[in-house]
């Protein structure tokens, strides 16, 4: 078992290596595919497994670790825990939100990027099926660029939705930039958070969107999957209908198994999937990482990497956030190496 003491009291982000035991032989940069493990997870995992087999599996344990991620997770976007939904995934997300849009009437319109990420793509493609126009923005530079984006915008246009950094490219979107185009014409802006979440800040922007959809696998990272989180604004909350409503959906879940009411909670978890709960106990563990050296540290550090590792992200292409930067990167000490790869960079 890795043992949480194996890394000593690391509280400098510039040690933060020796909280995963991947990086003793390499450089990992691939956190845009699957984040790697920290011995905090591995350590929950392993725990959480070996009750489960000695005694029955605590799902009232995965319970609480999943409401003690959504608190985390809604520090990190700058939100209100009760304005965040827990998800099985992006998809599903953007699956909930299509399917509040009501058949298309003469000229209604989505509006998407040409290249973005499936799981942000094909849930609005189907609308084409209930009348939608479904208009894709050819890429710039790797994403959407805000001009090209308000060429395609009309008063028909229902829905803008982009990636607040691009998979394929490390593009970062000016969310402020298409969020006013939309919000011009009325339509609701969703954000794919998937590729900045954890590795960015996005509280500054959080109140330019109606929902922003992460999963937990990348930045945030608990590469096993099974839990993510959807910031819905307190407008859209008043709109939305919970399509999804379950047991988890209800004021008081523990009592919301059988009916014959329904009550569902007055938050954005009306709108909650049933999870996974070694995810919730991978996820409380893993987003601990970000108590530890507090994000502002995090994302600082992060800022300070593409020179070392010749990656595209975050000083590609696309929006430059005002936050300052490091004046001197650091030397790269590392040696290199191709890691294991079950994702393509491109996953
Ligand atoms: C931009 C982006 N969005 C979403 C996802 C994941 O989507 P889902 O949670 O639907 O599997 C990924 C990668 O896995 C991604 O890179």
């Amino acid at each position: 078992m890795i043992e949480d003491r194996a890394a000593g009291h690391v509280t400098d982000v510039t040690e933060a290596r020796r909280l995963f035991p991947a990086t003793d032989a390499a450089a990992y940069f691939n956190t845009a595919a699957v984040g790697l493990a920290s011995r905090a997870v591995a350590a929950a995992y392993h725990r959480y497994v070996d009750e489960w087999t000695e005694r029955g599996l605590d799902w009232v344990r995965g319970e609480a670790a999943a409401e003690n991620a959504r608190i985390a997770a809604a520090s990190l976007l700058g939100a209100d825990a009760s304005d965040i939904a827990l998800i099985a995934s992006v998809s599903a997300a953007a699956g909930l939100v299509a399917g509040q849009l009501g058949p298309g009437r003469g000229g209604q319109n989505v509006v998407i990027g040409e290249r973005e990420y499936s799981s942000n793509h094909f849930p609005w493609r189907l609308l084409a099926g209930k009348g939608y126009e479904v208009r894709q923005v050819p890429f710039r530079d790797g994403g959407l660029d805000p001009d090209e984006v308000a060429r395609h915008v009309d008063d028909g246009t229902q829905l803008v939705a982009f990636s607040a950094v691009q998979t394929a490219t490390g593009h970062r979107s000016d969310i402020p930039a298409i969020s006013a185009v939309a919000r011009d014409v009325g339509a609701l802006v969703f954000v794919d958070g998937s590729q900045i979440v954890g590795a960015s800040s996005v509280a500054e922007d959080i109140h330019l969107v109606d929902v922003l959809a992460t999963a937990d696998h990348k930045f945030l990272m608990n590469a096993g999957r099974g839990l993510g989180y959807c910031y819905l604004s307190p407008n859209v909350q008043d709109r939305f209908v919970p399509t999804n409503a379950g047991w988890k959906a209800g004021a008081v879940p523990v009592e919301s198994f059988f009916g014959p009411t329904m009550e569902l909670s007055t938050t954005a978890s009306r709108f909650d999937n049933s999870i996974s709960w070694m995810a919730a106990v991978g996820n409380e563990a893993s987003l601990s990482v970000f108590e530890t050296f507090g994000p502002a540290a995090i994302y600082h550090r992060n800022r300070s990497w593409p020179a070392c590792s010749g990656s595209r992200w975050p000083r590609s292409a696309g929006h430059r956030p005002t936050s300052p930067r490091p004046t001197r990167a650091p030397s790269c000490p590392y040696r290199w190496a191709t890691p294991n790869r079950p994702h393509s960079s491109r996953n």
